[in-house]
């Protein structure tokens, strides 16, 4: 009998998940959670077929152009911008994600930030167990409204849409723009109106970002847009960190210019803009708009059925299709 290829985790994941692995792969966890350094993941790639991997592991073009034995990446994540594929491609490595199963726990999220930040949710709270409350006050953290208010959204895929969807629950004006117009019935469902990107930056009163990084979109928000946003505009980033210049960003919320922030995703996470950790007006979170118990479990049994349906020969969520 043939040897089952050998598969192996980056990092730590939920026990079953190893498990239903085994049904087609030789297994090695990583129990530890110890993040592997570059060497320590080139050296696997040389050793392992296929690869359980996170948003936190980088596999740039040397790495896969390198490997002598890789031929299955399954990422735990939606987001593949942390995989080179054009060398993936030529080394014919298949690469999946994990869409859908996190669009609506996404969405969520994004409306928690934006209200958390809208309104001095954590602002406030950090005040009060700070044993600062005396008295209720008429003018305690004004914060910006967000129902009957403009949303914009940059980046219409399915968490852009799921974000308009909720919007209609606020009463909210929903404006975006993306790389391609979506269709007229789709527009129409979600209740949201095409706009190039300067004016919905000019109409937007909170500003969500969720299209993929990538070099066109590296820096999409730095200082000039930035300005272009109202003054007391709220920002939220679900999207990736780099798809915001965070330096400018902390300089626009330091000013004044804009109201708040909302930030899931940072530049170079897990460090952060050393200006952010000293304002007042940004709730920031570390990389978990898709954490809800289930949806993470979700997440994980999708990018085994992507392991699992690869050593078939073609995984269902295939982010690199050669054929
Ligand atoms: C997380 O950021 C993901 O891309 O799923």
């Amino acid at each position: 009998m043939s040897q089952p290829p050998r598969l192996f985790f980056t990092r730590a994941c939920f026990p079953e998940i190893a498990n239903y692995l085994r049904s087609a792969f030789e297994v090695t966890e990583n129990p530890a959670d110890r993040i592997l350094s570059r060497a320590e993941l080139a050296a696997r790639l040389d050793e392992y077929d296929a690869v359980f991997a996170m948003p936190s592991d980088q596999f740039d073009a040397e790495l896969l152009q390198q490997s002598k034995r890789l031929r299955m990446l399954g990422l735990m994540a939606v987001g593949f911008n942390n995989v080179d594929l054009a060398a993936a491609n030529a080394r014919r490595i298949m690469v999946s994600n994990t869409p859908d199963v996190l669009t609506e726990t996404t969405a969520d999220f994004g409306f928690a930030l934006l209200l958390a930040a809208a309104r001095h949710v954590t602002r406030a709270e950090h005040w009060l167990r700070a044993g600062k409350w005396q008295r209720w006050a008429y003018d305690g953290f004004l914060g910006m409204d967000v129902h009957h208010s403009t949303l914009g959204i940059i980046g219409m895929g399915r968490i852009g849409q799921a974000l308009a969807r909720r919007a209609a629950g606020f009463s909210m004006r929903v404006v975006y723009c993306n790389r391609r117009r979506l269709a007229p019935q789709v527009e129409q469902a979600c209740g949201a109106s095409y706009l190039s990107q300067a004016e919905l930056l000019a109409q937007a009163d909170h500003l969500i970002l969720t299209v993929p990084y990538e070099a066109q979109t590296r820096h999409l928000i730095g200082a000039a847009e930035l300005a272009q946003m109202k003054p007391g505009a709220v920002l939220v980033n679900l999207a990736r960190g780099g798809v915001v210049d965070d330096a400018a960003l902390a300089q626009a919320l330091q000013s004044g210019h804009l109201g708040a922030a909302g930030l899931d995703v940072f530049e170079n996470e897990p460090a952060l803009h050393p200006a952010l950790l000293e304002l007042e007006n940004v709730v920031l979170t570390p990389h978990i708009a898709s954490a809800s118990n289930a949806t993470r479990r979700a997440m994980a049994k999708r990018a085994a059925d992507n392991l699992l349906a690869m050593a078939q020969g073609r995984p269902l969520d295939w982010v690199n299709p050669w054929e």
